[in-house]
């Protein structure tokens, strides 16, 4: 079919974003990255005052924020209550409070709504990619991909991408790393996990073109 449905999952570090965006390029397939979706509203808490460690506060908040992701894998761009949060995003307080504000259930009831939207909606096919998308967001997805990397490699492709903005030592990062996988994986609701029909692809030898190549390979075989 022409309006392919991919579901790209792993934790952190193992080139999930480069991936989903270099597929979807080569593809001309749409693009959707549901962790800035969680980013953003966790970015809108942290704005507002909403104490992100009171999952009931964050539950009220939930449905406050407007939310609108573009899904040109070119220029992903967010935006929130109207306002480009592509790069606050991206900062370390976000990254530190995000995974307790994803593992409140109003917040991924609201993202999981909005995600099946975009990708019910685009006529040309979508990469998502997250941490429950084989799973629970689109589990009819026609093809899932589960990337995964050694702690080491996905420590050093995160310092990487940190040098020079908000540069942390290996070893911090590979803490940090752990900690949120640790979270994301053991929360209640639609943890990070791999789906049962998903292809597990170890990028830990890989490089990203040699990713990308082994999953369009197989993109083109559902296709
Ligand atoms: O992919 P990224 O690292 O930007 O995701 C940020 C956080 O968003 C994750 O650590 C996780 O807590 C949350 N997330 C999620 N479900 C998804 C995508 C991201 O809970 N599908």
């Amino acid at each position: 079919p022409a309006a392919v449905i991919v579901a790209i999952d792993g934790p952190s570090g193992t080139g999930k974003s480069s991936t989903s965006k270099a597929v979807a390029a080569k593809l001309g397939l749409r693009y959707l990255d549901t962790g800035a979706q969680y980013r953003a509203i966790t970015w809108w808490m942290l704005n507002n005052g909403v104490d992100v460690a009171d999952a009931g506060a964050v539950a009220t908040a939930a449905a406050k924020p407007s939310i609108v992701s573009g899904t040109d894998p070119e220029r992903p761009a967010i935006t929130v209550d109207g306002a480009d949060a592509s790069a606050p995003i991206r900062t370390q307080a976000v990254t530190a409070a995000v995974s307790a504000v994803s593992a409140v259930p109003e917040v991924r009831a609201r993202m999981t709504d909005l995600q099946r939207e975009i990708a019910r909606s685009t006529g040309r096919g979508i990469v998502v990619e997250g941490r429950d998308i084989g799973t629970t967001v689109l589990p009819d997805a026609d093809l899932k991909i589960f990337l995964t990397a050694s702690p080491e490699a996905r420590a050093a492709r995160r310092s990487g991408e940190l040098k020079g903005k908000e540069a942390a030592g290996l070893d911090a990062t590979r803490e940090a790393l752990a900690r949120r996988d640790a979270a994301d994986s053991g929360r209640t609701v639609s943890p990070l996990a791999k789906a049962e029909d998903a292809h597990e692809v170890d990028t830990t030898e890989l490089s990203l073109e040699q990713v990308v190549e082994c999953v369009v390979t197989l993109v083109e075989q559902v296709a």
